[in-house]
């Protein structure tokens, strides 16, 4: 039974060196930091999002009645589960485990479409059953890193079906490339988050980019003051031109990272999954279970990815950083 529950923030901590969890940046940078310490002057009274609202649809070139702001890319998923009038959803597997477990717990049952490794995890969008009224697909897909083309994804739209793309990662991927969030699709809604590039995980920033139909269902479900006033400033401030120029940048740097990463794993015969392309790597080791506990023990925190549906214990899912020569180094010993 796979713990859809878990998460790799359970895996940090006791002095480790995180390479468990996927937030980028150990702090915001200043000039956010400064924007969400002047925002808590204002937290006597109810937040308003109409500011954020209009920035995230300028940022992506929709309206704002396009845009829900959410607490976290994650909220948006339980508010589809509950507003959403599925009898056959399915979830797209490997990925994270949020969106069925959201669907779960609303009570739906869900089938899962589990990808091939073989097939290096791409999309086959006739895997999809064609009763499925709902779908969930990740792009670029966590944990697997794989960025789907986004002609693969519009193949998924029917008639009386959504297809909701999470693109938490899609800012990280230099350029955006194969991003849905700037057009308005029937169809479609995608779910972006703010708190992996910006180190604002306990914030809980994202937001959902619909046609305003759906935004308007899922805000209907949403409880009242869900996106609190320094989540809103920070949804706005992370709009705004600089922000995405930087956000542009940082994503650079992390594809040069990924790169480096990746030749030294498959300098060591470490198997890659796909053709990684969000700031984290999936890879199979044997007695991959072993080899996370050793490098636990030797102060290094990798995912365990055996609680993604369709992976097992020799799959390790490990972030992105621009230091990993120790790592690599302590790889090696344990292989
Ligand atoms: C693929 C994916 N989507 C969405 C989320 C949710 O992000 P948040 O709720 O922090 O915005 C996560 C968090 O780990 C994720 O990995």
């Amino acid at each position: 039974m796979v713990d859809l529950w878990h998460h790799g923030d359970r895996e940090v901590g006791d002095g480790l060196v995180d390479l468990a969890v996927n937030v980028r940046v150990s702090a915001p940078p200043d000039w956010l930091l400064a924007r969400l310490t002047d925002s808590l002057s204002t937290v006597a009274a109810y937040p308003d999002v109409e500011g954020a609202r209009s920035a995230v649809a300028a940022r992506h070139g929709r309206q704002a009645s396009d845009v829900l702001p959410t607490a976290g890319g994650a909220e948006a998923f339980t508010l589809l589960a509950r507003a959403w009038p599925t009898r056959s959803p399915v979830v797209v597997h490997p990925q994270f485990t949020e969106p069925e477990a959201a669907l779960l717990a609303a009570g739906h049952d869900v089938t899962r479409v589990v990808l091939d490794a073989a097939n290096g995890y791409r999309l086959d969008p006739r895997l999809v059953p064609e009763e499925a009224d709902l779908v969930v697909v990740g792009n670029p897909t966590n944990p697997t890193s794989v960025l789907h083309p986004a002609t693969a994804i519009r193949e998924l739209v029917r008639p009386g079906r959504l297809v909701v793309v999470d693109e938490a990662f899609l800012d990280a991927v230099p350029g955006e490339p194969e991003s849905l969030a700037a057009e308005r699709i029937r169809g479609i809604a995608v779910v972006r988050s703010l708190t992996k590039t910006w180190g604002i995980a306990g914030l809980r920033a994202g937001y959902v980019l619909a046609e305003p139909d759906v935004a308007d269902r899922l805000a209907a479900v949403q409880p009242p003051w869900s996106v609190s006033t320094p989540a809103a400033v920070a949804m706005a401030a992370c709009s705004e031109q600089h922000a995405v120029d930087e956000a542009a940048a940082l994503a650079r740097a992390a594809e040069a990272d990924r790169l480096r990463l990746v030749d030294g794993l498959r300098g060591l015969g470490v198997e890659v999954a796909g053709e990684p392309r969000a700031p984290f790597v999936l890879v199979r080791v044997p007695e991959g279970e072993k080899i996370r506990l050793a490098l636990r023990a030797a102060g290094y925190a990798v995912r365990r990815a055996d609680t993604f549906p369709g992976l097992g214990p020799d799959w390790l899912r490990i972030a992105v950083r621009s230091e990993m020569d120790g790592f690599l180094a302590e790889l090696k010993t344990l292989l």
